[in-house]
């Protein structure tokens, strides 16, 4: 953990809703680190921003027969709102469709240009003799080339099923899906025409990436497998213009009517949204702290479909410009599915975060995502594991302990926090298994598994709760009120480290437990400051942290997804 870390959450693409597989993904991990650095006193900076360039824009546009700046406007507001509202706090969202974006990426393109890492080809493209235009990757489909794969739906820049690029010329059985959404049919007028475009020399930097991949031991297998994976097969040059109306035009005079590739401009985003953060603040320079220099942390969270242009591609064009530092790691994370089917936009087939906000509060999904996070290996959403997590986790063992001790402390000790005095020897384990988690907890955060951190958590309530039952205080209250105000004392301290440890998960019903103890609410560095609550003090009365979730509210989300949109 560095002392300064600037911390990125992948572009969305402004053409869609966040679900909670994005959430799951890339923004709740994001999110919860930058909490959790800057509780043990980090400077963090959290930058996202919509990736409005680009293809899938188009592409968008022309289905629904808008403009690109109606879809980009429209989502951007959707994804914006979704974010805060499940707290994904970044300190700056932007957007890629603006001019300070396109300023910083043609100045990163006419660098590698002039160093001689971008090269003009001719090559041969994909043209649609219906569309009149050279179709870019994503609008046309058909089957993976890759031997060992041949599935079908593979797009021309990737195959969706086994996560490799695909070169769309070679696409088998190739469907212009321009035409599709115009109503024809999209198939033999498909050719392969000779145009002029401009390629990012990254076999030019295959040993550098190598040896910048062997200092990161530390990073997730699947993306080390991953990126070894392709660096073992060869680096190839990588197009990175295209032939599009809508997009950032590369800054060379041949170059008329191209536009660069959306991701090469998109994580360039992240440079422009720090840029423009910190430009916010008055701080015009002070981006530079966190770009230049490699003392400093840079951590990317994304998901697993973005890892080859994080992992390989992103790293060789900073190395080819060479004014940039490397980033030091990045997080990411398995596919999540949803009640055993891929999710599918296309199918509607989701958890839709605004929609998801109109039923629930957002704690119980950041907790039911960190539980079930996909770290390591896909794993599965149900609303029924939602509803158990919930009722089961956070209202039967969390929520159960702090009720029940607040509740204890107002109504036998007038509110007042009682006299840390005649310690039980299991009430002093109890006050040493906090400190045991503060240790254990961060160094769980701090190596991005957040899964593992929950559990900790719940661990220490769930013996906060075992403690409180083995005492009795509704026993002890009647004759022996020392040991009775004791065990209160104790679990006292134990919620309030609770309302410190949950934070970066749970930050809106840690806030609300603040409250409920009369305590201020966390500022930076609060993780090792020492407890506030002292024998005395007065809390307030306590509400409800974890309403229990009953089956009506889950039929009716279930009821959404339609066998129609799982069987389509
Ligand atoms: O997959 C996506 O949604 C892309 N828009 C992610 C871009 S991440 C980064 F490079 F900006
Ligand atoms: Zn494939």
């Amino acid at each position: 953990m560095k002392d300064k870390t600037l911390v990125t959450a992948a572009l969305p693409y402004a053409n869609g809703k966040p679900h909670v597989g994005h959430i799951a993904g890339a923004y709740l991990p994001a999110d919860t680190y930058v909490r959790f650095l800057r509780l043990m006193g980090k400077d963090a900076v959290f930058v996202c921003g919509s990736d409005e360039n680009g293809a899938p824009i188009t592409f968008s546009a022309i289905k629904e027969g808008v403009t690109p700046q109606d879809i980009v406007d429209r989502y951007h507001a959707v994804l914006s709102e979704s974010f805060k509202g499940l707290g994904i706090d970044f300190d700056y969202y932007g957007r890629t469709h603006c001019e300070k974006h396109n300023g910083i990426s043609q100045e990163f393109f006419t660098t590698l240009h002039d160093k001689g890492h971008v090269v003009k080809r001719s090559s041969e493209q994909v043209y649609c003799t219906e569309c009149n235009m050279f179709l870019p990757d994503r609008y046309i489909e058909g089957n993976c080339p890759h031997p060992d794969c041949k599935k079908p739906g593979a797009r021309g820049d990737q195959c969706e099923s086994c996560g490799r690029p695909v070169d769309a010329t070679k696409l088998e059985d190739p469907v212009c899906m321009v035409c599709k959404q115009s109503g024809r049919e999209g198939k033999g007028c498909i050719e392969v025409r000779e145009t002029t475009h401009w390629y990012l020399r990254l076999d030019a930097f295959e040993k550098d990436l190598r040896a910048y991949l062997d200092l990161h031991p530390e990073w997730r297998e699947s993306v080390k497998r991953f990126s070894y994976g392709l660096l073992d097969q060869g680096l190839r040059e990588r197009c990175v213009t295209r032939d599009l109306d809508w997009g950032i035009p590369v800054p060379l005079e041949e170059a008329e009517g191209k536009v660069l590739y959306v991701w090469f401009d998109a994580p360039i985003g992240y440079i422009t949204f720090t840029r423009q953060y910190l430009e916010s603040l008055g701080k015009e320079e002070e981006w530079k702290d966190y770009w230049y220099n490699q003392d400093n942390g840079l951590v990317h969270f994304i998901g697993k479909d973005n890892t080859v242009f994080h992992a390989v591609m992103f790293p060789g064009m900073m190395m080819a410009h060479g004014d940039y530092r490397m980033p030091d790691t990045v997080v990411s994370n398995e596919f999540l599915n949803l009640e055993g089917d891929k999710i599918s936009t296309s199918r509607n087939y989701a958890v839709w975060v605004n929609e998801y906000l109109e039923a629930f509060s957002p704690d119980p999904l950041r907790y039911y995502l960190t539980a079930i996070a996909p770290e390591n290996s896909d794993s599965d959403f149900s609303w029924q594991g939602f509803q158990n997590r919930n009722n089961g986790e956070l209202a039967d063992n969390l929520g159960n302990f702090i009720q029940r001790n607040l509740a204890f402390c107002n109504k036998y000790f007038e509110g007042k926090v009682p006299p840390a005095e005649n310690i039980s020897d299991a009430g002093k384990e109890l006050l040493e298994e906090i400190e045991k988690t503060r240790t254990e907890l961060a160094e769980l955060f701090d190596g991005h598994r957040y899964r593992d951190a929950l559990e900790r958590i719940m661990l220490l309530s769930r013996k906060g709760n075992e403690f409180f039952s083995a005492e009795e205080p509704w026993k002890s209250r009647k004759d022996d009120m020392a040991k009775c105000g004791a065990t209160i004392y104790t679990c006292m301290m134990v919620i309030e480290a609770l309302s410190v440890f949950m934070s970066p998960i749970l930050p809106f019903s840690a806030a609300k437990l603040r409250e409920c103890l009369n305590i201020p609410a966390l500022s930076a560095g609060d993780w090792n400051t020492d407890a506030v609550l002292k024998s005395g003090h007065t809390i307030n009365t306590p509400e409800v942290l974890f309403p229990k979730i009953d089956d009506a509210m889950i039929e009716e989300q279930v009821a959404k997804l339609t066998p129609k949109a799982k069987a389509e």
